[in-house]
């Protein structure tokens, strides 16, 4: 089979930082206006009274601290609480395809090829701004790529997913240098009145160039050796929005946003996230030792923290798993690509790593690379 390797990567970090105490403090501003207005239907136990966010709570449970968003004002607006942004015409490409430009650059900069170069274009992400055109299609157009291009959702997997359809398409011949995009436009999708999630997301887009190793001329190239995907239903990480909305006489408050289950998907996800990563080393006879580095989905620290010593046996240091939630919250399905971005320079030859996503669907997408 033909060697196929990623020869580029690239970041677009949205402008604006909202720390989890300017989310907490937006939060219980609203709380407490809400509870005032209410006080009333609270005392006579018509309702109950709406509890305040902390802090340090986000940060304990999740390992988050901040997140990058494209519009900050009316997120941290206690009257307004969502991303206030003027709605684009057909004339300008919308925030996700405007993203998608600035980290295709870079990682077609960092594999050293052009846009000429370019005949396959995926979109992969969790949300997309419209139905149709694919966003992909837009994309292709701004760049000034040829061949053909598609948009693709596997929620927090879609990145892994992506890389792993531009890696058949190149296999098969249908297409010789691939960008895989991942414009995750997350904040939308926020309760921001939501206690239990309103810290999760933030904005960010990821790209991946794949090619022939025989065309990659790059610096930092990771033959990839092997892709794992794997899934199995479940409802415990969900957003409803749909087109069929306006059908229905009624919708729940939550309809448009994201919203989990977040004991059960830890219980449930990472046995399959472990199973997958083990088998998948298994397969290839790599020892646990072998693997020098592990890029891993970035939903949650006591997640990353708890994957990786299930599989090494013991606790992974920041090397070996690096974490970037921290920085970023939850990016869906950039997280593991910007752990990638930011972390795969000080490999050497012949180190062996592993660029693992989990999320929604279930879904996890393993893909084992080598550096070349
Ligand atoms: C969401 C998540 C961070 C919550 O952490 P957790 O430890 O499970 O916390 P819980 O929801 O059990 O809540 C624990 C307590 O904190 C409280 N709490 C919840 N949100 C809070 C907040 N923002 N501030 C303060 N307290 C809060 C809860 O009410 C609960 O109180 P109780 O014990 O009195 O009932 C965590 O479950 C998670 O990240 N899960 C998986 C996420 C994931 O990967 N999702 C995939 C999306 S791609």
């Amino acid at each position: 089979m033909t060697d196929i390797v990623i020869s580029g990567s690239g970041l677009y970090v949205p402008p604006n930082v909202v720390t989890n105490e300017e989310l907490v403090s937006a939060y219980n501003t609203y709380v407490d206006a809400f509870n005032t207005e209410h006080q009333r239907e609270i005392e006579s136990g018509e309702i109950e009274a709406l509890p305040q966010s902390s802090a340090e709570f986000i940060e304990k449970a999740s390992g988050i601290r901040a997140r990058y968003v494209l519009y900050k004002d009316g997120i941290v607006d206690p009257k307004v609480m969502r991303p206030m942004f003027p709605k684009r015409g057909e004339e300008q490409a919308p925030e996700m395809v405007e993203m998608a430009v600035h980290a295709a650059k870079q990682a077609l900069e960092a594999a050293n090829k052009t846009v000429e170069d370019v005949d396959l274009v995926i979109v992969a992400c969790s949300n997309m701004q419209r139905s149709y055109p694919a966003l992909a299609v837009e994309l292709q157009k701004e760049l000034g790529a040829g061949g053909y291009a598609y948009d693709m959702n596997v929620a927090c997997s879609s990145a892994t997913f992506g890389i792993s359809n531009a890696i058949a398409s190149i296999q098969s011949g249908m297409a010789s240098v691939a960008l895989v995009v991942n414009p995750e436009f997350a904040s939308p999708q926020v309760n921001y009145k939501n206690r239990d999630s309103h810290f999760i997301f933030g904005d960010v887009c990821t790209a991946t160039i794949l090619e022939k190793k025989e065309t990659c001329t790059s610096e930092h190239a990771f033959k990839v050796i092997a892709s794992k995907l794997k899934t199995s239903f479940s409802n415990n990480i969900r957003c409803d929005y749909s087109y069929t909305d306006h059908c229905h006489a009624e919708l729940p408050d939550d309809n448009p946003f994201f919203k989990q289950q977040g004991r059960k998907v830890f219980k449930e996800l990472l046995p399959i996230v472990v199973d997958v990563i083990t088998s998948q080393l298994k397969e290839l006879e790599w020892s646990v030792e072998s693997v020098r580095r592990m890029w891993l989905h970035q939903a949650n620290i006591n997640m990353n923290l708890f994957a990786a010593k299930k599989i090494l046996g013991r606790d992974a240091t920041d090397d070996e798993a690096p974490i970037i939630l921290d920085e970023f919250a939850n990016t869906a399905s950039a997280g593991s690509i910007i752990a990638y971005h930011r972390t795969h320079q000080d490999l050497m030859a012949g180190d062996k790593a592993i660029l693992c996503s989990f999320g929604a669907g279930y879904s996890v997408g393993c893909i084992a690379l080598e550096k070349c």
